[in-house]
């Protein structure tokens, strides 16, 4: 079921004080979007949304983590956002090394793992290594791991998975007939967040009600909510919204049993 929250909605304290904490969305992932917009409102240039934005993320990642999510899923850049003007894409490529430079201590201090699924060997050198760093750095957390999908897209990385079986096949190691669900989830980019793989919870700022090709496997069965809220102004108060927002929904899976979330 999908669900629209409008501005008015968004407004805090309701969502805070009804939120049941033993039914938190284990993950959560997020499409981040409206950064654009949110400058263009305000007669700024579209990498001032960007600039925001990344302050954003720093807010919903401490508060996600505060909350007991156990795994929090940003997109952050899709193989489709190349074809963006030359200016934007290298301010978006520099965003991490910003981002971490300046933000990794206060990830260790709040416990949380920086993990990356995407193509990132495609990212300029220096976009790697803050990604690299930030990975070595928060590799011994062991609260909430903050998954940043960069240079990442549903549809190319289900034709690398493809790619793998097929080689497997071929090499006489593998039956056609044995590709199960599983075989192919363990060849996503999700894979080693194993039970927690798939998102509990989908949400996407911004007003656009598509997946823009995003976790296209991992969302079968998630919950989605969409907010108008441009990124920039998500904050603790709009997770709870979407997080109380989940609660009330029921998830059958297929089956009969009207299971709460
Ligand atoms: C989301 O904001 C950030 C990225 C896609 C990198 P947008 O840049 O898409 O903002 P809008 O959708 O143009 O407002
Ligand atoms: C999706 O947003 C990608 C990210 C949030 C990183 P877009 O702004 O690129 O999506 P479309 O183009 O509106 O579908
Ligand atoms: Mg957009």
């Amino acid at each position: 079921m999908f669900s629209f929250l409008n501005k008015d909605q968004v407004t805090g304290e309701v969502a805070e004080q009804a939120l049941d904490e033993s039914k938190i969305p284990a993950h959560i992932a997020i499409i981040m979007d409206g950064n654009g917009r949110w400058a263009q409102q305000r007669h700024l240039p579209r990498i001032a949304g960007h600039k925001q934005g990344m302050n954003t993320v720093k807010t919903v990642a401490k508060a996600a983590s505060h909350l007991g999510v156990k795994v929090l899923t940003l997109y952050a850049f899709s193989t489709e956002n190349w074809k963006r003007p030359a200016a934007e894409v290298n301010y978006l490529m520099k965003l991490p090394v910003d981002f971490f430079g300046t933000f990794v201590p206060d990830l260790v201090k709040n416990n949380i793992r920086v993990k990356v699924m995407g193509y990132t060997d495609q990212l300029p050198a220096s976009t790697q290594q803050a990604v690299h760093q930030a990975i070595a750095d928060t590799a011994h957390c062991t609260g909430m791991v903050l998954n940043f999908a960069l240079n990442y897209g549903g549809r190319a990385e289900i034709v690398t998975a493809v790619h793998g079986l097929a080689q497997q096949v071929k090499d006489g190691e593998l039956e056609p007939d044995d590709i199960d669900d599983e075989l192919i989830s363990d060849r996503l980019m999700t894979a080693d967040l194993g039970e927690l793989r798939d998102p509990d919870l989908l949400i996407r700022t911004s007003g656009e009600l598509r997946l823009s090709n995003f976790m296209l496997w991992q969302v079968a069965y998630s919950e989605f909510v969409f907010t108008e809220q441009h990124w920039p102004d998500f904050d603790q108060t709009s997770l709870e919204t979407a997080i109380y927002e989940y609660q009330q929904r029921h998830r059958r899976f297929g089956g009969l049993a009207s299971k709460k979330s």
